[in-house]
């Protein structure tokens, strides 16, 4: 029965003896598994076209620690690049793309209903880990939000500021505001089909959500997952979802209203303690463990992890780092997070 998972029922609303866990970039290449699977793809965008291979990482960490859900391995530039554009990655350097800053440009992508064809590797990574996982274990999908991956569609690569994002949208509304819509519909279709195939939950990274301010926040961020959510749900109703608006700060209160989630992800940025008094009683919350002591380890990890699940022992969480765990972390370090989680 799906109901007796533990992260479907902290989705539901239950709070639990002991928090679900998973982590952001849990297959990834702090593990040495990970980078032996990779070199054999050859490069980090086979491997997320690759089902066999792509699946076989997606299980790694499950096997190794036994988190609570698995995240289909896959990245948030897989849709600009099914939308038509040229993606590719740069060795210790991050993503390229092609870039849409004029009319022209936007009217070259695809419809958002023509990205099937390109992701069904994606979906075929969906169907074989609903059936490799164990019976305990949830199966995550996700997708960008449509803000941070107009980011990256509009500068060609990621930024620190975001600011040709920030400028396309002063000096192009027009363009601007049709590139989003374009992202929106891709994404609702996207994750539709991750469902169909048999992803459990679905979660939308709002990496860059914070750098949106005043109006821009509700209009640029809250307002395109929100449409996500309706259009996720009209077709999936049972279906949860988790929204990450990362550095949202203060601004995280109301946020479960505000888009329809059913979880929300927050970051290193609030503290546990106030997320317990300002947004757990709207619901589900997940976080928010800085990724930064899955490098140092030690007394600090634990204690600090103790303080989060003790901070949100009394309604639904999901333990959970802030942000991804970065390729310097020590997977023992993990370990030791997960005992002192589990009490061990
Ligand atoms: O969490 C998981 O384990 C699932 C897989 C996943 C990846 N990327 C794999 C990945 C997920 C959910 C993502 C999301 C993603 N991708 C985000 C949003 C979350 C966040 O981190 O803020 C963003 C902004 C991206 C875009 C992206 N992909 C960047 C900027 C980079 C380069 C940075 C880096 O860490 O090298 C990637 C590459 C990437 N995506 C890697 C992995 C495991 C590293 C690739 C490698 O093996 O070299």
């Amino acid at each position: 029965m799906t109901s007796q998972k533990t992260i479907l029922r902290a989705l539901a609303g239950e709070t639990l003896p002991t928090p679900p866990i998973w982590m952001m970039r849990q297959a990834g290449r702090y593990l040495p598994e990970y980078r032996a699977t990779r070199a054999k793809a050859g490069d980090f965008l086979s491997l997320c076209y690759n089902p066999e291979l792509a699946s076989e990482v997606t299980l790694q960490p499950i096997r190794r620690y036994g988190f609570d859900a698995s995240i289909l391995f896959a990245d948030i530039l897989l849709v600009p690049q099914a939308l038509g554009a040229d993606l590719w990655f740069v060795t210790g350097e991050g993503p390229r793309l092609s870039t849409i800053t004029s009319q022209a440009e936007l009217d070259a992508l695809k419809p958002a209903d023509d990205i099937h064809e390109h992701l069904a590797p994606v979906y075929e990574t969906v169907g074989i880990l609903a059936k490799e996982l164990p019976d305990e274990t949830t199966l995550i999908g996700f997708a960008g939000a449509p803000w941070t991956v107009a980011t990256y569609m509009i500068a060609g690569k990621g930024t620190p500021d975001q600011g040709p994002a920030h400028g396309l949208k002063a000096d192009n509304r027009t363009v601007f505001d049709g590139l989003m819509e374009r992202i929106t519909e891709a994404t609702i279709t996207y994750l539709n089909a991750q469902i169909e195939a048999g992803a459990e939950v679905v979660k939308l990274f709002d990496s860059w959500a914070g750098s949106l301010q005043g109006a821009d926040f509700e209009r640029y961020s809250i307002a395109p997952m929100r449409e996500i959510v309706r259009g996720v749900k009209a077709v999936n109703p049972n279906t949860p979802i988790i929204a990450f608006p990362r550095g949202a700060g203060e601004r995280y209160k109301g946020i479960h209203a505000a888009i329809g989630a059913d979880c929300i992800a927050f970051d290193d940025g609030v503290s546990a303690e106030w997320v317990a008094e300002n947004l757990q009683p709207d619901g589900c919350v997940q976080g928010n463990l800085a990724s930064s002591h899955m490098v140092t380890g030690g007394d600090a990890l634990v204690s600090e992890t103790r303080r989060i699940v003790d901070a949100l022992s009394n309604g639904p969480h999901i333990f959970n780092l802030g942000h991804g765990i970065t390729p310097d972390a020590d997977p023992a370090n993990v370990q030791l997070m997960i005992d002192t989680v589990r009490g061990k």
